[in-house]
């Protein structure tokens, strides 16, 4: 991991994705979250607030260790049990078939290369009645801003850690075998209108 990725990407992720209108989303989608719950990307644990008391156990895995300190002092804070793992979430998980009530990812979607697999390992984890949480960021329905995604991509890869702009986040979880019970598109507010464009709701194994 270099100094980019380990102290200054970190940092950056933090002010964008650590905004009062992110905060207000992640509450909101997080509300349903109910029981053993799998967080996909745990990032900063900037989600550990917003998660409602109905969950009895959070599982958080990353194969990133970014700013511990502040990472630990957050899951310290939580009022429910945390377990974070190092791990991929591209490879096979280590947890039984249909062991959780709940699996969430937030602003994930867009940074995992193979996210077929990654949306299949959820899945089989996933309690039959179980929801998959997601609030994601994606492809704009406006072409003209979906046209400077497009340009853009390689650049956001680089400075942003493998993050796509332009993934279509609700194809991408349908053809994984989930069906949205709901599925919301709106704008992340003060956000460049090239990461703008959200996706987010819940989903069902279908
Ligand atoms: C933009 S950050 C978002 C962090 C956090 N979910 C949030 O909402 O603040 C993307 C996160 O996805 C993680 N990530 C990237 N590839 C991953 C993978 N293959 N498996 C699990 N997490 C991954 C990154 O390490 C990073 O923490």
């Amino acid at each position: 991991m270099g100094i980019y990725s380990k102290f200054i990407f970190p940092r950056l992720m933090e002010k964008a994705l650590g905004s009062e209108a992110a905060g207000g989303l992640r509450a909101e989608v997080l509300a349903v979250a109910v029981g053993e719950t799998l967080e996909i990307g745990f990032g900063t644990g900037l989600n550990l607030r917003y998660y409602p008391r109905s969950i009895s156990r959070l599982t958080a895995i990353d194969p990133e260790e970014m700013l511990p300190q502040l990472v630990e002092r957050r899951i310290t804070q939580a009022p429910f049990p945390v377990r974070r793992l190092k791990l991929d979430a591209q490879g096979r998980l280590p947890f039984d078939d249909e062991s959780f009530n709940t699996v969430t990812t937030t602003f994930t979607l867009c940074s995992i290369p193979d996210t077929a697999r990654t949306l299949s390992e959820m899945r089989r984890v996933l309690k039959s009645d179980g929801e998959l949480v997601f609030l994601e960021h994606g492809r704009s329905d406006v072409s003209g801003v979906a046209r400077w995604q497009d340009r853009l991509n390689p650049l956001q890869r680089m400075l942003g850690a493998g993050c796509n702009l332009n993934r279509r986040i609700d194809q991408i979880i349908a053809s994984a075998g989930f069906e949205p019970v709901d599925l919301q598109r709106r704008l992340l507010p003060h956000a460049p209108r090239i990461i703008a464009d959200l996706y987010l709701g819940r989903a069902r194994k279908s």
